[in-house]
């Protein structure tokens, strides 16, 4: 197959429910997708309080391009391609500390502002007259097609093509919103790092299984039982850990209650009427600070808003309690690094942040009880789907021909596939569109 060339071939990547292996193993439909899907697409990039001061960054990669995150000196958070304008070294080369009032390439010491400007370049007089002013260098560092800071989440859209931040997300938005609600402060803080691990699965496996309920009473079975086993000891030694254990034994039918909705451009909400999350014991004087802060409405439907997972298409996924944060960076067709980032709601209870944080731990640090289950089925997956015979990954559990194309759709059954095509349908429009086409 040469996907690049053949749109027929790309049209037939995803049939009625069915997903083409070449999805998942190809290593040109990868980078077909980093093109088309991952830079037209808003990127979580990182969380404000990453960088508190001027001068604060954090490096990253977003879709094959090395960024910069960099509080600048106006006290803006700005994302910055981490490429001298000069001969394209990278300005910092350390995953995160504080650059000053100005970033300096060590190799020539070209120098820029934090917001990317050129400030100075070595032996400047032997660029008069040389019409380096209308040169891309001159522009000093490239920036992203798009930047926006919402309650502290900062995302970018690499290519200048794409929606609007707002139209891309529309109401997938409120998840950010209730997880920043959730401080009194309307605040969050980020704790100091995060779990990072790299799985040899591609990263369309994890994200679909952020929203398959039909797994945890099969996958996790050893988990959940031995949660029940040993629960009275374990209610001793860390009720916390009983308590978001135990959930992962809910059957069927607990998520054929739970509700969901798709939203346009891949996003979805899991568990819009409850979650596994929902029954968490109450904080003692969190709700009382929540209505002082917010208003009594608003304070109940903060905390009556508790869905299993909320995605943020194509690179988040959302808690708002506890309050993590899953971040998929894909490497390759089969290597995609995870990230999982807990935070503590300022102005509330530390015990907020101790949750967030034994959860990442115990269900999605590959060394937990829990998350090392999905991983072994993911690399799985990724080595058997070059198996001969058949080609086709299924999801057509309760798959409705006349479903709609995308879009907002509400519907009770939380094991419905359609949580999962609504993924596809926005992948494969994107990918569909070559570069140049307007998205
Ligand atoms: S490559 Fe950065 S100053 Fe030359
Ligand atoms: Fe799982």
């Amino acid at each position: 197959m040469h996907y690049r060339t053949d749109a027929e071939a790309v049209a037939g990547l995803v049939s009625k429910g069915q997903i083409h292996r070449d999805a998942y193993i190809s290593e040109e439909i990868f980078q077909l997708e980093q093109e088309r899907v991952f830079a037209r697409s808003w990127l979580y990039v990182g969380h404000a309080s990453q960088v508190p001061q001027a001068g604060d960054y954090i490096t990253l990669e977003l879709a094959g391009s090395p960024v910069i995150m960099i509080r600048h000196s106006d006290g803006s958070v700005r994302v910055l391609i981490n490429r001298c304008a000069h001969k394209g070294a990278s300005i910092v080369s350390r995953p995160q500390g504080n650059a000053g009032r100005m970033l300096r390439c060590p190799y020539h010491a070209w120098c820029y502002k934090t917001d990317g400007a050129l400030l100075a370049v070595s032996l400047k007089a032997g660029y008069k007259d040389t019409g380096f002013e209308a040169s891309a260098a001159a522009e000093g560092l490239s920036v992203p097609g798009g930047v926006e800071t919402y309650r502290g989440f900062v995302f970018a859209r690499l290519s200048r093509q794409g929606m609007s931040f707002r139209e891309y997300f529309g109401e997938a938005l409120g998840a950010l919103d209730n997880m920043a609600d959730r401080s009194p402060e309307g605040e969050l803080q980020i704790a100091g790092s995060c779990i990072r691990s790299v799985i040899r699965c591609n990263w369309k496996m994890y994200l679909e299984n952020i929203n398959d309920t039909v797994h945890p009473i099969s996958t996790h079975e050893s988990a959940s039982a031995t949660a029940q086993q040993v629960g009275e000891e374990f209610l001793e030694i860390n009720p916390t850990a009983l308590e978001q254990l135990l959930p992962f034994g809910s059957g069927y039918d607990f998520y054929t209650k739970m509700g969901a909705r798709t939203l346009p451009n891949g996003h979805s909400i899991l568990g819009t009427k409850f979650s596994i999350h929902t029954d968490y014991s109450d904080v003692p004087g969190y709700q009382e600070s929540l209505e002082q802060a917010h208003g009594k409405e608003r304070a109940r439907e903060i905390l009556a808003f508790s869905p299993q997972n909320v995605v943020l298409y194509p690179s988040l996924a959302t808690k708002g309690s506890p309050q993590i944060l899953r971040v998929l960076r894909p490497l390759a067709a089969n290597l995609t690094q995870l990230e999982v980032w807990a935070f503590q709601p300022k102005g509330a209870p530390a015990i907020m942040l101790e949750r967030g944080l034994t959860y990442s731990r115990l269900v999605f640090s590959p060394m937990s009880v829990v998350s090392h289950d999905d991983v072994h089925l993911f690399e799985s997956q990724q080595a058997s789907l070059a198996a001969a015979g058949n080609p086709w990954v299924n999801l057509q559990r309760q798959f409705d021909p006349a479903e709609q194309e995308q879009g907002d759709c509400r519907f009770e059954d939380g094991n419905n596939e359609l949580v999962m095509r609504n993924q596809y349908r926005a992948w494969h429009a994107l990918l569909m569109q070559p570069m140049g086409a307007q998205a």
